[in-house]
């Protein structure tokens, strides 16, 4: 088939062959058992899920079903990281012991990402470790908007083979459905680059403001550069307590946007977050599914299996 016929049928997944998709596992824990099985179902691969014991003592204990030299893929998202980042190692040492050829990582949401230099002294780099840590025990790491803005490629973190995906295509399908005639606004500096490329592929309208951050749960935004509209969609990689997209909303509505939607990819949502962000006016919160939560409308599946399947 002429190359030109093959781009025109679009998805690579369909081209995919049985053989090499039998050679194919991707392994998932209980909570990303969903979106596992939608990523091997557009790889056309088997879905299995790891066993996660818990001792007594609370050590964990992996299990993984898996056949000689088959290339295993591990679904692990790093929402509250610290008890999900050993069984994660473990499932990788237990594939490559079980003779698995490659293994890769995806993990939707990477944590620990955002502290990527020593901002007091005393501080450690937690982008280094945390990466650093996965890259010694997979081959390769996968994830959609990291949250990289000191360094340019993922790689540089983990030390091993991998990409951040950019969520901008899903999103923008999203908007273009829900919301086309919106104003796509990203609520500070680091937010610009997402915003611009939805923007783009969406045909819209954006805009994006200056942030100052005064402690964990307290920021400032101001929009020096607003078009004018009354609808606008707030757009951000995070929402962890939520002031970020609740200071934006309030400095929307005070300069006269009446309608207001928010559109996150990680769904992290501390305690109290999805009611700041609803007093603060804004109207429909959906988010990607790269971590489990109701607010899952957006499916990354199909931009993760793609990345995958022209690496495989
Ligand atoms: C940081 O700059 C990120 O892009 C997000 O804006 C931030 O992590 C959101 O955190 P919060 O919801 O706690 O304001």
């Amino acid at each position: 088939m002429k190359e030109s016929t093959k781009r025109a049928m679009s998805p690579r997944i369909a081209t995919r062959s049985p053989s090499r998709s039998a050679s194919l596992v991707v392994h998932a824990f209980d909570e990303t058992a969903g979106l596992a099985k939608r990523l091997a179902r557009a790889l056309n691969a088997r879905a299995s899920l790891i066993l996660e014991h818990r001792f007594p003592d609370r050590e964990c204990l992996v299990r993984v079903a898996h056949r000689n030299d088959a290339e295993a893929i591990v679904v692990q998202s790093f929402n509250e990281p610290d008890g999900k980042l050993l069984p994660a190692l473990l499932a990788a040492d237990a594939l490559h012991r079980a003779g698995a050829r490659r293994v890769t990582l995806v993990a939707p949401y990477l944590a620990y990402m955002r502290q990527d230099r020593v901002f007091r002294p005393g501080e450690s780099v937690s982008q280094t470790v945390f990466g650093e840590c996965l890259g010694r025990w997979f081959d390769r790491v996968f994830t959609v908007e990291a949250h990289l803005h000191r360094i340019r490629r993922l790689s540089e973190a983990t030390k091993c083979r991998g990409r951040s995906l950019s969520a901008a295509p899903v999103v923008a399908q999203w908007l273009a459905r829900q919301a086309p005639d919106a104003l796509v606004v990203g609520p500070d500096e680091e937010s610009q680059t997402l915003v611009e490329s939805i923007a783009r592929v969406a045909g819209v309208r954006w805009a994006a403001g200056i942030k100052t951050r005064i402690d964990d749960r307290r920021v400032r935004i101001r929009f020096p550069d607003l078009p004018a509209g009354d609808r606008a969609v707030i757009v951000d990689d995070i929402a962890s307590s939520g002031a970020t997209i609740a200071a934006a909303a309030g400095a929307l509505r005070a300069r006269g946007v009446r309608t207001l939607d928010a559109v996150v990819v990680h769904a992290i949502f501390a305690r109290g977050a999805l009611e700041l962000m609803r007093r603060a006016g804004v109207r429909r919160i959906v988010s990607c599914d790269t971590i489990p939560h109701p607010t899952n409308r957006i499916s990354c599946a199909p931009l993760i299996a793609a990345a995958l399947e022209s690496s495989l």
